[in-house]
């Protein structure tokens, strides 16, 4: 039987760990071809690895979304492997800096924007460009957060940047609606991912205050989000254009 995203080119970006990692496995579960697309190159080199190993199609390419040259290159590079593009999930990103305003630096603001938003910015821009000259129809999902659609204390830039990703998506679709170019963004909750981990051992939160947040009572495992982006890139989602959907456990419902 077909797979939900049988022979579809799909870019992944932040690929190598976490979410990232998870949506593409599944991905390749549906007959999706790939390029996985990060920063870390062992970790990345791995997932397809796996995907090779269980049958599947993918490529990795050594890319920072903050570098227009890169993304364009990683498009280029699916294109070359592929011969077209039909969808991406823009999913890199750090958590950056969590500190009061008047704690956090210019610099770190900075560093939190760039891959966050202006990295999302380009994927998108390049992304539609390739699917304009091809004259096709495309999906792209983009990882805003929950973060993207209420405040936190201490994300001034993280929020920023993921209520920024949100608001490109929209802007986006809006824009290519009538060529059949489809832009969604995905809001995870908490997700137990090495960024949490990450997060947890630079603040000490302890993981009972993580899930105490979560009105669904556990933290979410990488694969939940990777079922709703799943959906968003197939056909089956054929009429959600510009939305910005939780998968949160309820974080947003309180
Ligand atoms: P992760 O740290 O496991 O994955 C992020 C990936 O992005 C890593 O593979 C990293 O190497 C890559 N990356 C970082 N900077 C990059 C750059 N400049 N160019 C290319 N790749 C780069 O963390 P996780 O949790 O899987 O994060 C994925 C996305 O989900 C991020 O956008 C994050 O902000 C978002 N998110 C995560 C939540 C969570 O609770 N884990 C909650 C809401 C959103």
């Amino acid at each position: 039987m077909a797979g939900l995203l049988q022979d579809k080119a799909i870019i992944i970006t932040g690929g190598s760990t976490g979410i990232g990692r998870a949506t593409a496995l599944r991905a390749a579960q549906e007959g999706a071809r790939l390029t996985i697309a990060d920063v870390n190159i062992k970790d990345g080199e791995a997932v397809v690895a796996e995907i090779k190993s269980k049958g599947g199609a993918a490529q990795f390419t050594k890319t920072d979304v903050t570098q227009s040259a890169e993304v364009k290159a990683m498009i280029a590079a699916t294109v070359s492997a592929y011969g077209r593009l039909d969808g991406a999930f823009n999913n890199a990103g750090i958590e950056g800096h969590f500190t009061s305003i008047t704690k956090m630096t210019e610099e770190e603001y900075d560093r939190t924007a760039n891959v966050d938003m202006k990295g999302v910015w380009l994927c998108l821009k390049y992304q539609v460009e390739q699917f304009l000259k091809q004259g096709s129809a495309g999906s792209i999902v983009s990882t805003a957060s929950v973060a993207g659609l209420i405040g936190t204390r201490g994300g001034s830039a993280y929020c920023a940047a993921k209520h920024g990703v949100v608001g490109m998506t929209k802007c986006v679709a809006l824009e290519y609606a009538r060529k059949n170019i489809r832009a969604n963004a995905v809001c995870p909750g908490i997700i137990q991912t090495p960024m949490v981990d990450r997060m947890m051992a630079g603040t000490g939160i302890v993981p009972q205050h993580l899930i105490d947040q979560e009105p669904i009572g556990r933290l979410g495992q990488p694969g939940e989000i990777g079922e709703a982006v799943i959906w968003l890139l197939s056909d089956l989602s054929s009429f959600v254009t510009g939305i910005a959907m939780p998968v949160d456990g309820g974080y947003v419902a309180v």
